[in-house]
């Protein structure tokens, strides 16, 4: 028996039925699936480790294991299993969703801000502040590894791969990760940094993208983007105009400023945010 039919005679055996692919990674396949240990769609991660690179399978990987084993949020992904197998395959069991947040900005062009983008993102914030209250960040959040429901209202935030608990303060890391688009300006320029406020300035990036449906910088030329984002960002031109405490809090996101940008308890307690304004 071939390994790959080794591997889902195994997950036959306790009981997994796989189906079409949700979604796929650099060493990753993304699989829906069912069961009849757990009730209702799942989706198993499938991450080959014989294809990865050695620093994903020794560094990144154990790390989003230990991690998705520690958390436990109404907004966050939940895994119910890891099925190691000797074939160098894992899978990961877990709760199914419907779409990702790209998918949907893309089907729909963009969100309205208010209520539905606000809503999305009140959702991403209270992951954001769950993790790092607990000295845990992520450093990939984008809109692909953010979850959605079938109605598009629950969020839930996915993808550990570059996740990693954050000792002390200061602790500056010095792993260039996440995705060009996303990232800040002194991870693109390789200065060891804040990793919280890393993700504090790719949740400005993720708002941005919900509302307008564009990157806020493009990535075709990466050395040039750190010059671009200290100039600010911009709106693409004939936009509705958006309420003006989404642009305020999306511009103290972007801060050039690692330090000037507000921490996520700060970002919890924004009016806008919480539907007071
Ligand atoms: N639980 C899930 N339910 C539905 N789709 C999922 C689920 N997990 C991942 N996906 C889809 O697969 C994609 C890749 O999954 P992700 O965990 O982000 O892997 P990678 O590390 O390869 O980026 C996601 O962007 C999403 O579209
Ligand atoms: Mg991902």
């Amino acid at each position: 028996m071939s390994k790959t039919a080794a591997g889902k005679k195994l997950l036959h055996d306790l009981g997994y039925r796989l189906g079409q692919t949700l979604g796929e990674g650099s060493y990753s396949k993304v699989k829906a699936a069912t069961s009849n240990k757990y009730k209702g769609p799942l989706a198993i991660k499938v991450v080959d480790r014989r294809r990865a690179s050695p620093d994903f399978v020794h560094k990144f990987l154990p790390r989003e294991l230990s991690i998705l084993q520690m958390i436990r949020h109404p907004n966050i992904v939940r895994v119910f299993e890891f099925i190691e197998v000797c074939n160098g395959k894992l899978y990961i069991v877990m709760e199914a969703a419907s779409t990702d947040l790209l998918q949907l900005v893309q089907q729909l062009g963009k969100l309205p801000c208010v209520p539905e983008a606000r809503d999305i993102f009140a959702q991403i914030v209270g992951a954001v502040r769950y993790l790092h209250d607990r000295n845990l960040v992520h450093r990939d959040l984008k809109c692909e590894n953010v979850l959605l429901t079938a109605d598009g209202r629950r969020a839930k935030l996915t993808d550990f791969g570059f996740s990693k608990e954050a000792n002390g303060y200061p602790d500056l890391s010095t792993t260039y990760c996440g995705s060009a688009a996303y990232a800040s300006p002194e991870v693109l320029l390789g200065i060891p940094y804040d990793a919280k406020k890393y993700d504090m300035w790719s949740l400005g990036v993720v708002l941005y993208v919900m509302v307008t449906g564009c990157m806020p910088f493009d990535d075709t030329h990466i050395h040039s983007m750190p010059r671009r984002q200290k100039k600010g960002v911009l709106y693409p031109e004939g936009l509705p105009s958006l309420p003006e405490p989404c642009r305020a809090l999306i511009a103290q996101l972007l801060q050039f400023s690692p330090a000037s940008r507000p921490g996520v308890g700060q970002v919890a307690k924004n009016s806008w945010l919480k539907g007071d304004i």
